[in-house]
């Protein structure tokens, strides 16, 4: 058989699988487990907008991957095809998610769109697409429930302009009437709102408590029957992608994905079954991305004393401060910037640590006093190969590669 045969072959077999879109972040299942006390009070609270009235504004809040997102989408869709089959049409609602829309012009050109006004991509002031947008909903003579998804975003961005207008759009509106779902996964972010913007929006709060291992097991047995042909999860599998999420503070996201990725990781390689080691496998794949992305985004400096940390744990067992500092010294002399103090290094070693990148921990060598003894956490090939994509940086590390 040639090998393209048995590629060929071998994608047809699609034993795992059965639909894996099921698994994907954005989808909405039918029914949403342990979550009936959610969806049943924000219905409440939203009902009278199928009358024509305005519901409260409510504020949202939960850790990362608490069903906030999923919840707020289901009610709503379910809401308006009710209404919508009832022949009732008092209201429309706009979804935003404020990572993705993140500029004051672009929530409001978005919303305009919804009440079908047209704005220019740029051009205009922001204030003058929010009156467009006013007067547009103004003549639908209809309840507008606007979300803004993860807003946090947006105000540490942009302050809380956004939120102040719209929390008082209701005043300046004749026919029509705004209601306000925010949601959040970052609890310091409603410590940090204005008071009066706070109140307003918080005319209704929903707290969403983190999944327990148990309620994940059910979430991911739901999800997974119509993700994955009968008898393609061994048993152990759910039960293990649960309790590794239920570690991480109960986050149904990464419980998700840690079932995907295990269930690509046994595609993949043929496997018949998904089985626990795979679930393991796609653990470290996961954690590696994270890293990777942590990676990424350190600032130059860190990313030097980090690369100097690599090369000399790669040398010897450990390295210290001092070695530390007279390595990244000589390395931000070979690519020509400034280098930074001992105490501003000894603090990026620091946050390192923090980030779980280094371990260092101060030791007493007896009448020679106190050192920090620095080790890597993680792999030094992975720090080598993500620092090599900084274009600042990547003539340096493929030199210290090749040596
Ligand atoms: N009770 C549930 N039943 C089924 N799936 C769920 C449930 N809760 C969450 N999920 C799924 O878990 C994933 C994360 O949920 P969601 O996006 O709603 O989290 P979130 O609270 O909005 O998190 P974040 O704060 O990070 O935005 C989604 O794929 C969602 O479909
Ligand atoms: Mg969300």
């Amino acid at each position: 058989m040639s090998i393209i045969d048995e590629l060929i072959d071998k994608a047809m077999r699609r034993h795992i699988f059965k639909n894996r879109e099921i698994l994907r972040p954005d989808y909405i299942p039918d029914t949403l487990p342990h979550r009936e006390n959610e969806i049943k009070r924000l219905a409440e609270i939203l009902l009278p907008a199928i009358r024509g009235e305005r519901p409260s504004n409510i504020f949202i809040y939960g850790l990362t991957g608490t069903g906030k997102t999923a919840v707020t989408k289901y009610v709503l869709r379910k809401l308006y095809e009710k209404a919508r089959i009832k022949g009732l049409d008092n209201f429309t609602y706009a979804y935003i998610n404020c990572r993705h829309t993140d500029t004051p012009y672009r929530v409001f050109a978005e919303l305009a769109s919804k009440v079908n006004v047209r704005v220019p991509f740029t051009g205009i002031a922001t204030s003058e697409v929010f009156k467009r947008f006013l007067r547009g909903l103004d003549k639908m003579n209809k309840v507008m429930i606007i979300v803004l998804d993860e807003i946090d975003f947006l105000v540490r961005k942009h302050g809380d302009d956004v939120l102040y207008k719209l929390t008082r759009a209701n005043e300046m509106l004749e026919n029509s009437k705004v209601s306000l779902i925010g949601i959040t996964n970052d609890i310091n972010f409603v410590e940090t709102l204005d008071p009066r913007i706070r109140s307003s929006l918080g005319e209704e709060e929903l707290v969403f408590p983190p999944y327990d291992s148990l309620q994940l097991e059910d979430i991911l047995r739901q999800r997974a029957k119509e993700a994955f042909n009968p008898d393609a999860i061994d048993s152990g599998v759910i039960e293990l992608c649960a309790a590794l999420a239920a570690r991480e503070h109960g986050d149904a996201r990464r419980a998700l994905d840690l079932l995907r990725i295990a269930g690509e990781i046994a595609e993949r390689e043929g496997a018949s079954k998904v089985t626990v080691e795979h679930v393991y496998r796609a653990r470290d794949e996961l954690e590696k991305n994270r890293v990777e992305e942590l990676l990424k985004t350190l600032p130059l400096h860190a990313k030097l004393v980090l690369l100097s940390i690599t090369v000399q744990t790669m040398k010897n067992k450990y390295t210290t401060t001092g070695e530390t500092y007279t390595y990244y010294t000589e390395l931000a002399k070979n690519i020509g910037i400034e280098k930074l103090t001992q105490r501003r290094i000894s603090d990026l070693i620091n946050e390192l640590d923090m980030l779980g990148i280094v371990n260092a921990k101060v030791i007493s060598r007896g009448r020679y006093g106190k050192t920090k003894i620095i080790t890597l956490s993680i792999n030094p090939k992975l720090v080598l190969s993500v620092l090599s994509e900084d274009p600042r940086l990547a003539e340096l590390v493929n030199h210290i590669r090749s040596r």
